[in-house]
């Protein structure tokens, strides 16, 4: 399994969202690397846990200054990340019935992944252009 890595393509020019998505980069690799070693059902259920945790806070966070800053994508971003919180809680669903098969580890190597890039590369970015155009900097 090839792990993600941050480079400076996928900088939406937001510190804090950049902090947020190497930090979520690092929990979709310790989630990944479980299942794909098959380590003890506990570990995998702890990283598959964080994971989500991190993807709600995350989530939270953009939506938060989304909605703060009169963001016009708001709608648009929040019904995206409602569909992955779906998804999310459907791969858990999946591991807490079936435990780990083909078909889960293919959605977290295979979705998962070219949804978080995708995410970053066109929506995020909207969000950090429209900051940088109306001179708005986060702080947390
Ligand atoms: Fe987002």
């Amino acid at each position: 399994m090839e792990k993600l890595q941050w480079n400076d393509n996928l900088s939406v020019g937001v510190e804090l969202i950049d902090s947020q998505h190497k930090k979520w980069i690092e929990y979709y690799n310790s989630a990944a690397g479980a299942l794909h070693s098959m380590q003890g059902s506990a570990r995998i259920a702890s990283t598959l846990g964080f994971l989500i945790d991190y993807t709600e806070e995350h989530f939270a966070t953009e939506e938060k200054h989304m909605q703060e800053h009169a963001y016009p994508g708001y709608e648009d971003h929040r019904a995206i990340h409602q569909e992955l919180r779906r998804t999310l809680s459907g791969l858990v669903e999946d591991y807490e019935e079936d435990g780990v098969t083909n078909p889960l580890v293919d959605s977290i190597d295979t979705f998962l992944r070219n949804w978080l890039i995708n995410h970053i590369i066109e929506i995020d970015m909207k969000f950090g252009a429209y900051l940088e155009e109306e001179g708005i900097s986060l702080s947390e």
